[in-house]
């Protein structure tokens, strides 16, 4: 399998060195310097334009792609959601704000949470066209917070959100690890069947706009037959709350991403799409149904293989068998080896197309055994100095990064033909101190 596909889709190699949307990975380093990453516009756009695609040609009724912020949100990715008229998922007012500032309009704004602060809440009662209610403890918080349309306060109010209950299915799919799971029976997330017809129910009591149902079952799942029996209970339940016109059905994201050359080729957009719509359109011809407003909620999907990560390499240790690579990242700006043993491949900058002559694992400079990002895989000859790029890395990385150790978060590039735009600069120690009072 060729690890190059693995990459951002302007990925080249001219003069024996990467270059990524014509640009040059080792000329961005000597600007920018490292670690950095880069987001490839076009395989962004190409990514939404997959999803689009397959929702054209097998969904008839209205349907949408929203953007899962946590995958990555800032200001530059927010703004580029909104040509595309894709929604925003935002965890929280802090997501919530980013999208905003990145322009996107309230209708687009969906507020998602699995225990939203009251801040939360009042920020997407004010920001959001649809907050999807996590639990009734929730629900209540909901209905003391929005204002009370009977209330004789003059002052106008914005409109209120529509609300949607979000559904635990109960059906578990299979991604590389249960901690990316989310739908089954145990799990945090959600609403039972019952508590669901209970909230219904507290909808209906108080007035409150509910239109819709969401489920998510995980992330980084290539399998879609698991969701077929959670869209049969969304359908179940949308039918029994009694959802007619213009409702809303959202099966969440989760699609995956092929991260090694080993599990190339990419699972298919397209056949996801199309078991979900197929399982869509069926079920509601069944339950007599109108079809839904569909919203697919992708990520990592549409993210992860815009981004790549470019370290530079410090040091080459041998240890008995083991080679380490130690890198300028990590565990700080990609915790997922750490937290659940996610596999990465990656190339030398310089000489990508090299023999591959040795077993070599690449961790980084942080206080921690843990602090590994690939572990055994075999790389053409590295020295200190070089450059190593590590592919598929635009989702679950930045959006989980940390300062431990004082890490100073990387630059982010943003790539078009002829164009490279700084769209977040580098931490600085100004950055690291600027919360601290001292005593
Ligand atoms: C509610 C919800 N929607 C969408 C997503 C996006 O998942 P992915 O990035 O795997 O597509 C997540 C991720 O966990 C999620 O929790």
């Amino acid at each position: 399998m060729n690890r190059l596909d693995l990459f951002p889709d302007t990925t080249k190699i001219n003069n024996d060195s990467l270059t990524i949307a014509g640009h040059s990975l080792a000329a961005l380093a000597d600007t920018y310097g490292t670690p950095f990453y880069l987001y490839d516009r076009a395989t962004l756009d190409n990514s939404t334009a997959g999803y689009k695609t397959a929702l054209a040609s097998h969904y008839p009724g209205p349907a949408s792609v929203t953007y899962a912020g946590k995958a990555f949100l800032c200001i530059a990715i927010a703004q580029w959601t909104q040509p595309h008229a894709l929604y925003v998922d935002c965890t929280g007012e802090g997501e919530i704000a980013i999208a905003m500032a990145g322009g996107a309009p309230r209708e687009h704004i969906l507020a998602h949470g699995v225990n939203k602060s009251i801040a939360d809440l009042n920020s997407a009662i004010q920001h959001a066209g649809t907050i999807v209610v996590d639990n009734i403890f929730e629900l209540n918080r909901v209905k003391e917070l929005i204002p009370n349309p009977q209330s004789p306060i003059s002052i106008p109010q914005p409109p209120i959100p529509n609300l949607w209950l979000r559904l635990l299915p109960g059906v578990t799919v299979a991604t590389h690890h249960t901690h990316t799971q989310t739908g089954q029976h145990e799990s945090k997330f959600g609403m039972t069947r019952e508590e669901i017809l209970e909230a219904a129910q507290f909808c209906k009591d108080h007035n409150l706009p509910l239109n819709g149902i969401h489920f998510h079952q995980g992330s980084n799942f290539r399998d879609a037959s698991p969701l077929k029996s959670a869209i049969e209970l969304g359908l179940d339940l949308a039918k029994e709350i009694g959802f007619e016109q213009d409702w809303h059905f959202s099966p969440g994201g989760g699609w995956g991403v092929a991260y090694h050359e080993d599990e190339l080729p990419q699972p298919d957009v397209n056949e996801y799409v199309r078991v979900i719509a197929e399982n869509v359109i069926a079920g509601c011809q069944a339950h007599g149904l109108p079809l839904p407003h569909l919203h697919l909620e992708p990520g990592r999907s549409l993210a992860a293989r815009a981004g790549v990560a470019v370290y530079r390499v410090g040091a080459v240790k041998r240890r008995g068998d083991k080679v380490w690579i130690l890198t300028d990242g990590g565990m700080t700006d990609n915790p997922r080896h750490a937290m659940y043993g996610a596999r990465y491949s990656c190339l030398p900058v310089s000489g990508p197309g090299g023999e591959r002559s040795e077993v070599v694992s690449i961790a980084g400079p942080y206080c921690e055994s843990g602090d590994v990002v690939i572990e055994d895989l075999p790389m053409p000859k590295i020295l200190a100095g070089d450059l190593i790029a590590i592919p598929v890395s635009g989702a679950y990385q930045l959006s989980m990064a940390s300062n431990y150790n004082g890490a100073r978060k990387p630059a982010v590039l943003w790539l078009e033909d002829g164009a490279v735009k700084l769209i977040q600069r580098r931490e600085t120690v100004d950055d690291l101190l600027r919360r601290d009072e001292g005593l």
